[in-house]
Order: C-alpha cells, then sequence, then structure tokens
C-alpha cells in the first residue's frame, strides 16, 4: 500500500493484531495515535519542532536532581493530567482524592496517636485531628493514615539536608473511634522543582511554579477503597492558581492561639493552630475486593 497523508494513520492503527491480545492497551493506543497524528496535522509540525519534542522527553526522563522519582510524574501534574483522571473518576460521595505528587516515599516511620510528625523550631505548631468515616457516618477503625507535608520552609526531607530522613512523614492508626490526632508544623507553600526541562517550559510559557500549602495524605482500610489525597491551608495566596490545579474544596481553616491559658493548657510557649479535617471512605469495589482477598492469599502461600 502506498502510505500517503490520507491513510498514515489508519496505517499505523491496522498494524498488528488490532487488540487481540490486549483489547484495552489496543483502545488507549489506537485513540493516542489518533489524537497525535491530529495533533501533528494541525500545527503543522516541522521537523525542528519534532526534534525539540524528542530532546524535551529525553531530558525530562532523565532529570532526576531534584526528584528522585523523576520528572515525568511532575509533569503530568504540571499539565493537568494528574488532576483531569483524579476528576474523571472522582467519589462524588466520600472524600475527594488528589493528586500523589512525586515526592512521596514508602515505608514511612510509624508513629502513634497524638505524635509529632517532624522537627522543625522554626514552625508555628499545629493539632491536627479528625475523623475517618464510612458514608453513613459511622467511624472507621485501625484505619491506616500515611501522610507526607513540607516543614514551614516548603521543603520535604528528601528535598533538604538539614532535616532528618523521614522528617514529616508518619504512619498513624485511627482509634477505636475511628479519631486520629498528631502535632505537625503549618506547612508552606513552595514552588515545584524547576531546574529541569519542566520548569524551563513553565518559564516559556509565563506559567509560575507554585503549589499551595498542603498536606499529602494516603488513607486504607479493609473494605473501603484506598484514597490519596491532599488537604489545603485556608488563606494561603495560591489556593487559586496552584500550578497542579489540584486545589478543590479540600481547605481547611486554621484557628490560632495565643491567650495564656490556651498555651498552658497545649504546654506550648507560642502562639499555635488548631484545625479538624474528616476523611470519609468509600466501600471498596467487588475488584478490590477480590484483589485484596488474592493478594492475602498469595501472602499465606510465601509465609509457609
Ligand atoms: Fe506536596
Amino acid at each position: 500500500m502506498q502510505i500517503t497523508l490520507d491513510n498514515i494513520t489508519q496505517a499505523v492503527i491496522n498494524h498488528g493484531d488490532r487488540g487481540t491480545s490486549h483489547p484495552r492497551l489496543y483502545e488507549i493506543y489506537t485513540r493516542l495515535i489518533q489524537h497525535l497524528h491530529d495533533f501533528v496535522r494541525e500545527v503543522n509540525l516541522t521537523e525542528p519542532e519534532l526534534q525539540q519534542g524528542r530532546d524535551f522527553i529525553h531530558q525530562a526522563s532523565h532529570h532526576t536532581q531534584e526528584i528522585p522519582t523523576g520528572e515525568i510524574h511532575m509533569l503530568t501534574d504540571l499539565l493537568g493530567i494528574s488532576e483531569l483522571v483524579e476528576l474523571l473518576h472522582d467519589a462524588q460521595r466520600g472524600t475527594e482524592g488528589n493528586l500523589e505528587g512525586p515526592l512521596y516515599v514508602p515505608n514511612a516511620p510509624d508513629r502513634q496517636m497524638g505524635d509529632r510528625l517532624g522537627v522543625d523550631p522554626a514552625g508555628d505548631t499545629l493539632f491536627l485531628s479528625g475523623h475517618v468515616l464510612d458514608l453513613n457516618g459511622e467511624p472507621i477503625a485501625h484505619a491506616l493514615i500515611d501522610v507526607w507535608q513540607p516543614n514551614s520552609q516548603g521543603l520535604y526531607d528528601i528535598q533538604d539536608p538539614a532535616q532528618p530522613q523521614g522528617n514529616f512523614r508518619g504512619r498513624f492508626s485511627t482509634d477505636r473511634s475511628g479519631k486520629y490526632t498528631f502535632v505537625t508544623v503549618v506547612p508552606m507553600g513552595y514552588n515545584v522543582p524547576a531546574s529541569g526541562p519542566s520548569g524551563e517550559l513553565l518559564r516559556r510559557l509565563g506559567r509560575h511554579t507554585w503549589r499551595a500549602a498542603h498536606i499529602h495524605f494516603k488513607l486504607n482500610a479493609p473494605e473501603f477503597t484506598p484514597l490519596t489525597t491532599q488537604i489545603y491551608i485556608g488563606g494561603d495566596t495560591h489556593l487559586d492558581s496552584d500550578t497542579t490545579f489540584a486545589v478543590r474544596s479540600a481547605i481547611v481553616h486554621l484557628q490560632k492561639h495565643e491567650s495564656p491559658d490556651e498555651l498552658k493548657a497545649r504546654d506550648q510557649s507560642k502562639p499555635f493552630y488548631t484545625t479538624e479535617f474528616d476523611f470519609v471512605l468509600k466501600p471498596a469495589t467487588l475488584a478490590e475486593t477480590h484483589k485484596a482477598t488474592a493478594e492475602s492469599y498469595v501472602y499465606a502461600i510465601d509465609s509457609k
């Protein structure tokens, strides 16, 4: 077949077993090819511009100085793709999901109810508490809460040699009444790492690199859908223009306490803040339940 401008897209799509072995992959692939080819036609892409695109992807794939997990994850956040996926699959009921970001580290330190999440003498102390509930408002006991945040200077432990490993990261369990509580500092909003190709792209587009101040959470409980989300600090100047487009309704308002009686009651030497946030989890889908059962079955076999 003679390849032409008119048939090249279909020729690519038809090349192979047309999804016989992997139908979902083929569905995504064919739509991607269609959109990419349409995009190339629409902007009349030139060879030098295509090479710039290749170079950009190559550099983004290899730029890891500031983000140990790589820059591609951050790029999907900056282009609004991560948040678009969240919005597409939003729970409607229950606490809304929010993007994970590229700075999550598994196996955070296990901490006890009421513990301090990290060390930061310059920070404003924040007492954060709430409940993990089901859709009926009933408490979920022994839910696992994995939390991570930057310090009061907007830096995560893995970006800052001055912080001990695991600083402002921790895993907590809710008690029998579904309650959690821990002590932290008010996080500062920060500029996303911008020394790589993504930062250069934002600069060329006249986009700023600020994220509104936030705290990240992952919640897990048996028989409930896992939730990855963030809560945002009310009053932050970038709530309306966060560079990842991720701020929606999960905004907490901090209450300041500075009277002598309040300081004494909490054993604090300077003004501090409190706030509360309740998480609501959806019941697990049938597929999630099957997956959890299969994983525990494999684990049981491995343990023998
Ligand atoms: Fe973050």
